[in-house]
Parts: C-alpha cells; structure tokens; sequence
C-alpha cells in the first residue's frame, strides 16, 4: 500500500542501520531488510523508510566535492540501492551530519548542504538523518538545521529531515521553526532497560513539543536486540533487555509520538520481538492523524509512588482516549486511573469501555475508576471508548 500523507504529517516508521550494525553495512544488507518489510508484514503494519546511518560513504570526497559511497560496501551505488528500495514501495533514507566529519569520521555536510541536497535527491533519496559532530564552533546549530531544511525543500524531491542534535542547545525552542519533521532529544539510546526508563522519563514534561510535522524522537528502538549488537557503546551494558520491556520501551515510544525506526536484526527477529513492533492497537496509536502529545497523570496517593510509576493519557482523533499505565519500577504496582482525572466526572453519567491494545481483548466496562495492578518494568496499554 503506498503511503500518500504530506511528508512528517505522523512520526515516521521504519528500520535504521546503526544499533546493529553501525560500520558493518553494506547494499546486501539494505537491501534483505527491504525483502523482509514486505515478505513478513513490516510494511503492510506501515513502516516504510530504510535508512543507512553513518560510515556508508568514502573517507574523502570526489575532485567535484561530491560525496561517495563506499563502492566496497554498495558496489552497485546509492541510486540502484534506491530504486530497489522504490520497486518495493518503500522509502529510502541515508544519513549526513552539521559538521566538517560525521560521528565516525566520514565527511560532514558543512559548507557542502546545497550541493549534498540536490545529490541525495539524485540518488532518490527520502529521508536524511543529520547529525550534529564536528560542529564548528563559530556557528550555531539552529542556523545548520535551518539551512540543511532549505537545502532539502529546494532540491527537487521530497526529503524527510529528521534532526539528531541530541536535544541540545533547547532545540524545542526552534526545531519546529527550523523545518525539521522530526528531532531527536536524548542522547543515544543503549540496549539496556536503565537506558529506555532514563529516556521516556527524560521527555515526560515535553509534550507539548511534539506534533504533526516535527515529532520528538526519542531515539531508534532496541526491541528484539536482546544484546546482539557490534556497537560497544549501545551494547556496553551487556544483556539487552526481556521481552516485557522491549514491550515496555515500544509502547512508551508509541504513546509519546515518537518516529518508530527498528534498531534490530530484523533478518533475525523471533516471533516475540515481530509480535510486538508490528502490534497494530500500538501503532495506531502513535500514527493518530490528530498527532497529540500524551499527558502524565500521576496515581494516587501520589506521595507513595516515584516518579517512575505513571500513566499517560493520549487523546485520539476519532474521541477514543489511549491511556498506557506504566510501572518503570522495580515492585509491583497498581495503579489507579481516577475517570475525574482526564474530564470525566461521575455526574456525567458516562463509563469507559476499556480495550487491551497487548492482549488485544476487551477487558469490559468501568464506572468511575480502573486500577489495574502492573508487574515491574511493565505496562498495560488501553483504548477507551465513553459510552
Ligand atoms: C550519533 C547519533 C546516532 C548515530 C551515530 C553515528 O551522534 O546519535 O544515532 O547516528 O551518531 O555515528
């Protein structure tokens, strides 16, 4: 089914190169990843862009200033590699970054952004991650962002610009001025479950700066890592995490708005790991046309739980409300969603039907309150409907 919504209208979907694999890429690679969105649902659940992250090109750029791709790891070359991607109805994405050096030490985009704009344009390219090493310091990166988005509406194609400046420099202020349809505002994400808790908890109090066409990211998701990664850094606490906080981290991710970008060997994904990334009630959720940010709401008694035990309420489009009960502590909890707390007094005579997005079940209709009782590092994610 091809995808025809204005460019960054929801956050993105789709699966990223570097918490794997980071310098270990090649065409091959990309291109089974490709085969395997179609052949085993990924694209049909809506994830569309397959992006290569840093180390894809040479380490010198052409007598022309071009940049190159690495003709040992994509002999064929970038535009091939595209068209491939296209046949399938899927979406390209490659990866540059504000400075002189990418993060690994390839060329940056700095001084060079009109002229890597119209090439990522001719190579087809969909979806440019930039990154933000080797800024030179006499320049400020809102001014770097703003002119690679120039570069990017003017070069000829349709390019979604995905910022990765790690939520630096109060980037809420001016990304969404900037022209940026998503940003990242965390630091790099690792395989581990203190990594995820630190992250979600980190963007709690920001949503009101997320939204259609410039979506908080929180960075790619590590569901189904399960430790199997060749980048020290994103795999330094060893033992990545069970599958009820890969269920955990997605549905954070999902109920927050962030872009959903798959981080794993999906060449190796077992049944759990497919179960949950192409969860349909979760996705749903995070591609609601309306695009609101989720609000916390804390349980009573609010002095007896840290800030680690939460619910957040989304509001979806069709007036379904989506509210995800969340115990990122290490006990046992429940936790009780007072009606009152998201505008619906008793007086009004209203209950919640309530819908188990995981189970994928009803789970019946409640007056008043629900207080479901929640493992550690849990969740339970419901649809309700007033009725
Ligand atoms: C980091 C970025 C990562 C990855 C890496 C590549 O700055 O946050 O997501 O792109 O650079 O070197």
């Amino acid at each position: 089914m091809e995808n025809n919504k204005p460019l960054g209208l929801t956050p993105a979907m789709g699966w990223n190169s570097w918490n794997t694999f980071t310098w270990d890429i090649n065409e091959q690679l990309i291109r089974d990843v490709a085969d395997l969105f179609v052949s085993e649902g990924y694209k049909d659940a809506g994830y569309e862009y397959i992006v290569i992250d840093d180390c894809w090109s040479l380490k010198e750029r052409d007598s022309a200033g071009n940049l190159v791709a690495d003709p040992a790891k994509f002999p064929s070359g970038m535009r091939a590699l595209a068209d491939y991607i296209h046949e399938k109805g899927l979406k390209f994405g490659m990866y540059s970054c504000v400075g002189t050096h990418t993060c690994a030490g390839y060329p940056g985009s700095f001084e060079h952004e009109f002229q890597d704009a119209r090439l990522f344009a001719e190579w087809g390219v969909d979806f440019l991650k930039y990154d933000y090493c080797f800024k030179p310091r006499h320049i400020s990166g809102e001014l770097l962002y703003k002119r690679m988005s120039l570069a990017l509406k003017n070069c000829g194609r349709d390019i979604l610009f995905s910022a990765c400046n790690w939520g630096e420099d109060n980037v809420y202020q001016w990304i969404r001025e900037s022209g940026a349809h998503m940003y990242r505002s965390t630091v790099d994400i690792q395989d581990h479950w203190d990594s995820i808790k630190k992250l979600a908890l980190s963007q709690l109090d920001k949503e009101c700066y997320t939204g259609s066409f410039c979506h908080n990211d929180l960075d790619m998701l590590v569901v189904g890592m399960y430790g199997g990664s060749n980048n020290n850094f994103i795999a330094s606490q060893i033992g990545g995490c069970n599958d009820n906080e890969y269920k955990t981290h997605f549905a954070l991710w999902s109920m927050m708005g962030s872009p959903l970008m798959i981080g794993c060997d999906i060449r190796k994904a077992n049944q759990a790991t497919k179960d949950i990334l192409m969860n349909k009630d979760l996705i749903a959720i995070n591609q609601d046309l309306e695009g609101r940010g989720a609000y916390r709401i804390k349980p009573e008694p609010q002095w007896f739980h840290a800030e680690d035990v939460f619910m957040l309420v989304k509001v979806l489009s069709d007036g379904d409300i989506a509210v995800g009960f969340f115990n990122l502590s290490d006990r046992q909890r429940e936790i009780s969603l007072l009606f009152w707390d998201i505008g619906l007094p008793y007086a009004s005579g209203t209950s919640l039907s309530l819908y188990d997005c995981w189970e994928q079940k009803e789970i019946g209709v409640f007056k008043e309150r629900f207080s479901p009782v929640v493992p550690a590092h849990d969740c339970l994610v419901v649809r309700a409907k007033l009725v």
